[in-house]
């Protein structure tokens, strides 16, 4: 049974006021007796994060809030929790940016995305709320917050009136003169859909209806959408639920994300025009509720919860739960999305060491690159007594195994993951933070994002033909209490 499910309703629903100094103080120092907790991804001081939030570029910044319970590793009242970086290496800890303190977020203040507009970052997020008989309602809501830092929130904009209470998530870009509107949304049939809205002036939303393609029976609901174009091309991004596959590598996770390459969306007919078959970005354990956004030098960039819900991680035991995976940009090659960390990352790179079979670590935090042109090989992170993870390849396979971790957990979705492997040569960048690893395949094609809780992780090595190059990475800047 998992630690989580002691926690009663009102525990989970506890407002951030009603903690007490003391209790959040003996969060931190468990939270800092963790080994796992990471040093160059972000993670709650204590409580659980999920969703990125709110991502934008603004005021010269890159602003990114989070889903934050300050009560615990739980589930529960949700809040926005705000940071700020020029350079993804200094940030600033602005705390909590949005509160659940009006009657239609009185559940919650659940995720969505930003736009900015002259002076202003408008923050789109959903009201959650439940009545005494814990039926839930769920609107679409605005903040807006000033070049000042300044966050006010502006009421609700949107009412469900096409949808069960499963609408979530707004995401809105501008269209011409028009803003447009994607959300989360549940249809009456049970079937997850990307649902469309569209306004004059971002107060007054005009409902358009679902998108269009041919997966419109696919799974009962879909979270966190995003649509934006790269090139000439758009893309649909969600994160749908109850959806399996039959090949051994898609959808394997208990939630999963995918994403549809397509022309462009028919405002007309809502067809998403000429649209390619379904695609999973990510082949890991742990990847979830991806939001995006353009930064100042046309930049798409991609972060994600590494996380799932319901699902708890060890790091529990210590008060803390979930991280951001790192920035990663986005560009379109083949039809596929290609994802690579920012450059910026550089920035926290020691020098480069050459490994040769076997390297003992000095620090549980660091990249490696990987060029091979091996038909197998095998990387695996252990610890003395030969608990692992074993990250490897065939020919026409990758496959990341966590099933002799010191730590199992989740083992009912299986301990192995596997992704294909389109080309024998390739450069794979594998970045491990403490209880994160993160790895970049098919040439950003794939990416797999996983937890993996190892005691005393000392040991890498290698197997197989290939180069390796190994680099410390120090932590980002910040963030410590
Ligand atoms: C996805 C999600 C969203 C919701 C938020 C609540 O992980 O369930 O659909 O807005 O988390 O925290």
């Amino acid at each position: 049974m998992s630690l989580n499910s002691n926690w009663t309703v009102e525990q989970r629903y506890c407002r951030v006021e009603q903690i007490s100094q003391d209790s959040m103080d003996a969060m931190v120092k468990q939270r800092k007796q963790d080994s796992g907790y990471p040093s160059y991804h972000i993670a709650p001081k204590f409580g659980l994060l999920n969703d990125p939030n709110g991502l934008c570029y603004f005021n010269g910044e890159h602003h990114i809030f989070y889903q934050w319970t300050p009560v615990g590793p739980v589930h529960g009242m949700k809040y926005w929790y705000h940071l700020s970086t020029k350079d993804f290496v200094h940030f600033e800890d602005h705390g909590i940016g949005l509160h659940p303190d009006q009657d239609y977020d009185s559940h919650g203040v659940y995720s969505g995305g930003a736009l900015v507009e002259n002076d202003e970052a408008i923050l789109f997020f959903t009201g959650n709320h439940r009545d005494e008989n814990w039926e839930r309602s769920s609107t679409q809501c605005v903040a807006k917050m000033s070049v000042k830092g300044q966050i006010e929130k502006h009421g609700v904009v949107i009412e469900n009136e096409h949808y069960t209470e499963h609408f979530r998530d707004p995401k809105v870009w501008k269209d011409g003169d028009d803003y447009l509107m994607v959300v989360g949304a549940q249809t009456q049939e049970k079937r997850g859909s990307m649902a469309l809205y569209r306004s004059r002036d971002l107060m007054n939303w005009q409902h358009k209806g679902s998108i269009q393609t041919r997966y419109n029976n696919l799974g009962y609901m879909w979270e966190c959408p995003d649509f934006f174009e790269i090139d000439t091309q758009s893309v649909m991004l969600f994160s749908p639920q109850g959806i399996s596959s039959d090949n051994p590598y898609d959808f394997k996770n208990i939630y999963s994300v995918a994403y549809i390459v397509g022309d462009c969306l028919n405002l007309d007919s809502m067809e998403f025009e000429n649209h390619q078959d379904i695609a999973q970005p990510d082949y890991g354990f742990d990847f979830y509720a991806p939001q995006t956004y353009l930064d100042d030098s046309g930049r798409r960039i991609l972060i994600a919860w590494v996380g799932l819900p319901d699902i708890d991680a060890p790091s529990v035991a210590h008060q803390w739960a979930g991280m951001l995976s790192l920035p990663r940009e986005l560009k379109i090659q083949d039809g596929y999305l290609v994802q690579s960390a920012l450059p910026e990352s550089k920035a926290l790179q020691g020098e480069a060491v050459v490994v040769e079979n076997t390297l003992e670590l000095n620090t549980t935090s660091f990249m490696i690159e990987i060029e091979t042109g091996a038909d197998k090989f095998e990387f695996t992170l252990a610890n003395a007594a030969g608990e692992n993870i074993v990250f490897s390849a065939t020919e026409t396979e990758f496959m990341l195994d966590r099933s002799k971790m010191s730590q199992l957990y989740a083992e009912e979705f299986g301990c192995v993951r596997k992704a294909p492997r389109l080309s024998v040569e390739q450069t794979i960048e594998v970045y491990v933070d403490k209880s994160v690893i993160e790895i970049f395949i098919n040439g950003g094609k794939h990416t797999m994002t996983s937890r993996f809780f190892i005691d005393d992780l000392k040991l890498l090595s290698i197997a197989g033909d290939m180069e390796a190059v190994y680099h410390s990475m120090s932590s980002i800047k910040g963030l410590d209490e």
